[in-house]
């Protein structure tokens, strides 16, 4: 069996499930991004209309007051979270399966001195009130942090792309309401959660104070991101976008690809959706005992298989994946390799996006099948 090398390899197919970020601009939104360099200007001068006119866009479209243009999510939601809780010392509350909690080196703690108070996600990304509640610290004793701040995430991506219904995102506002605490969503798959629900992104959004989006997680931007919420949130948090260290000159470019991605990738979302459809229902019904998809319902576009026997981990299969054998070639009738992120020692993540085409997906599903069994 041979570790083949992409770069080394031409005749092997690549099927990268690994994240949205993979994507590359398309033709289309290539041309929008060229079109718009002739028009670009500085940002830091408030120069650049592309740029203003993306955040008007996506104000309306979240009925917030404004709307501020970010790099990346991670320091849309940082400067967002640090813009609710100026002061170090103050705390959050967040999941303990959230993507602020697990993946950003707890960074609300390194560069705000924020504490974060921890509850646990149930199944489909929420987080039981009750739970919330006895967190919330908001008393005078001064032994005590002022707990300022609920993060939801939505669609949930660790709890496999589960989109949390608006019925509970609504609790959670009037229970932070009810302290004179403030919510702030981690909606980087925003857009999903509004597809599969069949909503205006506002319906979600009206039920938190401040929201992060991501252009690269489905709209198939290189690079960006989005926040919203009332125009004195916006103009503290554009003071620390600058300390965080963004100075975007000529982000044009970039906002013309956020512009391109609403109009024509947007639309076309729920076709990722049915993507991870094809794959997860492949998965349950190949005769194999390797793995089993983690939710009942894959709702959106990712997809986490929990490896069940003993013996495999998912690393191993990670690893199977990204390798072909003579047999496998001779069988399938080509060489294909399958990227994947294993996320612990017994769980995988696939990650549907505008990148994989019908034909990736036929090819993902023959791979999956021939290695599960394989390995069965
Ligand atoms: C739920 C969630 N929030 C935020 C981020 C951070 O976004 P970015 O990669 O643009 O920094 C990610 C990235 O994977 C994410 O999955």
């Amino acid at each position: 069996m041979e570790i083949l090398n992409q770069q080394t390899r031409s005749d092997v197919h690549v099927v990268n499930l690994q994240s949205e970020i993979v994507t590359k601009p398309s033709p289309g939104m290539r041309n929008a991004m060229h079109m718009a360099a002739a028009e670009v200007g500085d940002d830091v001068m408030r120069e650049d209309p592309t740029v203003y006119a993306l955040q008007e866009r996506i104000a309306k479209l979240f009925e917030k007051e404004a709307a501020l243009f970010f790099p990346t999510g991670t320091m849309g939601n940082l400067a967002s979270i640090l813009t609710h809780c100026p002061e170090r010392g103050l705390e959050i509350i967040l999941g303990h399966k959230s993507h602020l909690f697990t993946h950003r080196q707890g960074n609300v703690a390194q560069f705000g001195g924020l504490l974060t108070s921890v509850v646990e996600n149930n199944e489909d990304g929420t987080m039981d009130l009750d739970k919330i509640r006895e967190r919330i610290r908001v008393s005078d004793d001064p032994h005590f942090p002022y707990t300022r701040l609920i993060c939801v995430e939505n669609t949930h991506n660790y709890c496999g792309g589960k989109v949390v219904p608006v019925s509970y995102m609504k609790k959670v506002y009037e229970l932070a309401q009810e302290y004179g605490m403030k919510v702030h969503l981690d909606g980087a798959r925003l857009m999903h959660a509004a597809t599969v629900l069949g909503v205006k992104p506002a319906e979600i959004t009206r039920y938190a104070d401040s929201v992060n989006m991501c252009f690269n997680k489905g709209l198939g931007c290189p690079v960006g991101s989005i926040i919203a919420g009332t125009s004195d949130f916006i103009k503290i948090a554009k003071r620390r976008r600058k300390a965080l260290g963004v100075d975007m000159h000529h982000p044009g470019v970039l906002a013309a690809a956020a512009m391109y991605s609403l109009d024509h990738v947007l639309p076309k979302l729920s076709e990722d959706h049915i993507k991870a459809q094809q794959i997860t229902n492949a998965i349950k019904s190949a005769p194999q005992t390797v793995v089993h998809v983690n939710h009942e319902t894959v709702e959106t576009n990712i997809v986490f298989l929990t490896v069940t026997k003993p013996g495999v981990t998912a690393i191993q299969l990670y690893g199977r994946l990204l390798q072909v054998t003579d047999e496998e070639r001779r069988e399938l009738g080509e060489g294909i390799i399958v990227k994947t992120i294993p996320y612990s020692d017994t769980l995988i993540r696939l990650v549907l996006h505008s990148g994989i085409s019908p034909e990736d997906v036929k090819k993902a599903i023959s791979k999956l099948s021939y290695v599960l069994q394989e390995l069965s």
